[in-house]
């Protein structure tokens, strides 16, 4: 459900403070032509990724789930030259609309969608040595969100980001009864996140013109205080 009122906010806020991008509408109207689902980040959550990828002071950002391309153009607008951001995307069709968009919004040296199941890009990523990424947006199936978690955590520096869509799914997220693969592929990330020492971790629900979700956002700790002498106390 979408309470009009919600979607009502969300183009109040985006008209006054989002510049316009023509890239970005370029992008929808090509993912909607090429009869992509509209599935994308909303305006504003894109915005956000932005700030936090500014903050942060990104230069090497990994994406799980590229659709269109249309996150991954707000977050490669965040990028310094010489930056990168990798995205990762299963479905041809979707990264070749993906490549076009961002070639249009002039990023394809900055943004390199990569075609395959995640789960064997990110092993071949690591031997590639990519990484420690500032960045990390984990955005694609969501049974298998847990597993991009452990990779997302084990590619980010210290005092990076992990930020996680689509997690509260319309409250299911607390129905410990459900059968839905996609919550459970949620709680089980949640229960994962809970249990790991080497991160901070919060939620945020959200409500807007893509209805009421949420996102975790993820922050990686510093190595507890004398980690860095333990492997030689240890000989
Ligand atoms: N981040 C995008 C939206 C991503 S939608 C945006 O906000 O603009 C989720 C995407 O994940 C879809 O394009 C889907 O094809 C892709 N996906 C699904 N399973 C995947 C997998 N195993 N590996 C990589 N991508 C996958
Ligand atoms: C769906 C996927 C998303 O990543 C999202 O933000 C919204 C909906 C979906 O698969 O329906
Ligand atoms: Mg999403």
């Amino acid at each position: 459900m979408v309470d009009e009122r919600w979607a009502e906010v969300d183009r109040y806020a985006s008209d006054l403070l989002l510049l316009p991008d023509a890239s970005l509408d370029a992008a929808v109207a090509a993912m909607d032509a090429g009869g992509l689902p509209p599935i994308q980040v909303s305006p504003l959550q894109g915005a956000f990724l932005q700030i936090l990828a500014r903050a942060l002071r990104a230069t090497k950002v990994l994406e799980i789930g590229t659709l269109g391309g249309y996150s991954a153009i707000w977050l490669g607008r965040a990028l310094p030259h010489g930056g990168r951001l990798v995205t990762l995307e299963v479905n041809s069709h979707h990264a070749e609309v993906a490549r076009s968009n961002v070639d249009r919004a002039g990023l394809s040296s900055v943004v390199e969608v990569r075609l395959g199941p995640a789960l064997e890009s990110l092993p071949r990523l690591e031997r590639e040595g990519f990484g420690p990424c500032d960045l990390v947006f984990i955005d694609a199936d969501k049974p298998n969100t847990a597993a991009y978690f452990d990779w997302a955590l084990k590619l980010t520096r210290t005092g990076g980001m992990i930020v996680v869509d689509n997690v509260v799914r319309q409250g299911q997220l607390a129905d410990e009864g459900s059968v839905d693969p996609n919550v459970q592929g949620m709680r089980r990330l949640m229960d994962r996140v809970g249990a790991e020492p080497r991160v901070r971790a919060t939620l945020i629900q959200t409500v807007g013109s893509k209805g009421y979700d949420g996102f975790s956002l993820i922050e990686v700790l510093p190595p507890p205080d004398g980690s860095a002498d333990r492997s030689s106390q240890s000989l």
